[in-house]
């Protein structure tokens, strides 16, 4: 809700066309034989599915990396080691994924449901471009994405949060 008036206050408009972004409870399958994360490990098979995504850590240090389309910047980032920690996995029970979306790409994402929103208004150093990594999955529109990421996260889990079982 925060995001949402901040986002309404810049009169940011959404008419671009959306990605593909999947609820969190299939996550556990990108595939019939890939478990969640392990799609992320495969390098493009084709130049045409190569997404560039530009991650830019709480120092400025920026790490290109080769995605492809389908991948989940979440999983990606884990692939190159970059510091984002997706503590509940992409269950939508944390804001350790945080990032900002960096430009226009942020409105080329459909917009975040309410219950990501719910989250992104408990995370740390929100801001109008805030979104959370585990939710977006990359398109080919996306080429170029830079992520930055914040400053802090909070980890729901050692603050004592329970999340649901999914
Ligand atoms: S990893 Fe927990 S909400 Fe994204």
């Amino acid at each position: 809700m925060i995001r949402l008036l901040l986002r309404q206050f810049r009169n940011i408009s959404h008419n671009n066309p959306p990605i593909q972004l999947l609820p969190s409870s299939r996550w556990m399958h990108t595939t019939n034989t890939l478990l969640h994360g392990e799609y992320e490990w495969q390098d493009p098979k084709s130049d045409d599915e190569i997404v560039r995504v530009t991650y830019i850590d709480k120092d400025g240090k920026r790490t290109e990396v080769k995605g492809k389309v389908g991948d989940n910047v979440l999983y990606l980032a884990h692939r190159y080691g970059i510091e984002m920690e997706g503590a509940c996995e992409a269950s939508l029970a944390c804001t350790t994924c945080h990032v900002y979306v960096i430009g226009n790409h942020f409105d080329q994402l459909p917009e975040a449901d309410e219950k990501e929103d719910d989250l992104l208004d408990m995370a740390p150093f929100l801001r109008e471009n805030s979104r959370l990594g585990c939710q977006i999955v990359l398109t080919k529109e996306l080429d170029g994405l830079q992520l930055q990421l914040p400053s802090a996260t909070r980890n729901f889990y050692v603050d004592g949060h329970k999340p649901k079982p999914h």
